[in-house]
């Protein structure tokens, strides 16, 4: 396909998204982009997500290992591959310690709503993802990250999560939760007092008493995270921010990947790299006819056997690629790479280099 190599899309990088449907291969595809990164010399951190256990055993982010703090993996790569598991309990409360006071912290990594918030609230993870990749895109230890995406039922989620984050902390209910008393005048109070009342009826009151007193607690830590949220938000369109949508030869998911492409370029972000995954191999170059002719010469043989499976193997690829073109040219990505299925799962370090090799074509 006529387009930019995606090694050359990996170089000019220093952040790098692998997003799309569930199950198509992000966690392999940013996984194995880290690795191809580290052997062309650069200081590389993947942030996955849930990777498989196996996966993460060869990442050194299995058992005892478990932990959303980079990991330095050892290999015989010129630069350095480091790999972290996005924990949002962890990485939430790894913010709060930071940029909380001693005495603040410790009421809110206490407080039952926190607690039940982080782990219940949809969009916690996707929000997570992108604290972490400001995190790391700071770290003067990397000059690339690579971030995975939650296996969300919408790919947006991660690239919304800044603005819902601001809104939500923009909302007048939580302004009211928050500034009952200080700011706002008595009939505020009075409206706040009445919510609060149904509240507790319905969720308990200790519950609210909670949520209240998690707020307040929060209060002044609000503008960092907004701050955060407008950066991460910036980030996002930076030229040296690649997106990479990765698709299986699916047509649901190669449909998905072209919305999400048109969802992207409406909000000004580019897509750099399209991969579409386990794509059934072709086992030859060229035409099959000749395989063809040769069966028919060798009727009943194991040859013609041989050759009919050539053959069939070439038509379904053929039959493939025909269907895949459309919808890779709407997506209209930078560079499009095809990486055909393997024999087995990718569960190490060697796994990663096949799909490596695929990806940029000299790992
Ligand atoms: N090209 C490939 N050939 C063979 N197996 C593959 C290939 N790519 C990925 N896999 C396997 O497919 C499975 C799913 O891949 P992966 O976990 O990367 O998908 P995902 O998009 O991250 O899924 P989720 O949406 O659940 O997070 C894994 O077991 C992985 O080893
Ligand atoms: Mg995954």
């Amino acid at each position: 396909m006529t387009s930019e190599h995606l090694g050359d899309v990996i170089a000019a990088s220093t952040v790098l998204i692998s997003a799309g449907s569930g199950g198509v291969g992000k966690t392999t595809t940013a996984a194995a982009i880290a690795l191809a990164g580290a052997r062309s010399g650069r200081r590389v951190v993947v942030v996955t997500i849930d990777p498989a256990r196996r996966l993460a055993d060869a990442l050194g982010l299995g058992p005892g290992g478990l932990t959303d703090e980079p990991q330095l993996i050892d290999g015989p790569w010129p630069g350095e591959l480091w790999a972290a598991m996005l924990d949002t309990q962890a990485t939430f409360d790894a913010l709060v310690t930071r940029h909380a006071t001693p005495e603040q912290a410790d009421r809110i990594l206490a407080n039952g709503f926190y607690r039940n918030m982080v782990s219940s609230l949809s969009g916690t993870q996707e929000y997570m993802a992108t604290e972490k990749l400001h995190q790391l895109h700071g770290d003067p230890r990397f000059d690339l990250v690579v971030v995975d995406t939650p296996p969300t039922r919408n790919a947006l989620d991660v690239i919304e999560a800044p603005h819902t984050l601001s809104r939500f902390l923009d909302h007048r209910l939580y302004r009211m939760l928050v500034t009952p008393s200080r700011r706002m005048g008595r009939a505020v109070g009075v409206a706040t007092a009445a919510f609060v009342r149904t509240v507790s009826k319905v969720a308990g009151g200790a519950v609210v008493d909670d949520a209240i007193e998690f707020f307040r607690a929060f209060e002044g830590l609000e503008d960092g995270f907004r701050q955060r949220a407008v950066e991460v938000a910036a980030l996002f369109r930076e030229e040296t921010t690649a997106f990479v949508l990765v698709t299986s030869p699916r047509r649901d998911t190669l449909e998905e990947a072209a919305w999400f492409a048109a969802q992207l370029r409406q909000r000004d972000m580019v897509v750099r790299g399209l991969v579409v995954n386990r794509v059934q191999p072709r086992p030859i170059d060229g035409p099959a006819d000749r395989f063809r002719t040769m069966s028919a010469q060798h009727r009943g043989t194991d040859l013609a056997f041989l050759c009919d499976t050539l053959v069939e193997q070439c038509v379904a690829a053929d039959h493939e690629r025909s269907q895949l073109d459309a919808t890779v040219a709407e997506v209209a990505a930078v560079s499009v790479t095809l990486v055909p299925i393997l024999g087995t799962d990718v569960h190490d370090i060697g796994g990663l280099e096949q799909i490596a090799r695929h990806l940029v074509g000299r790992a």
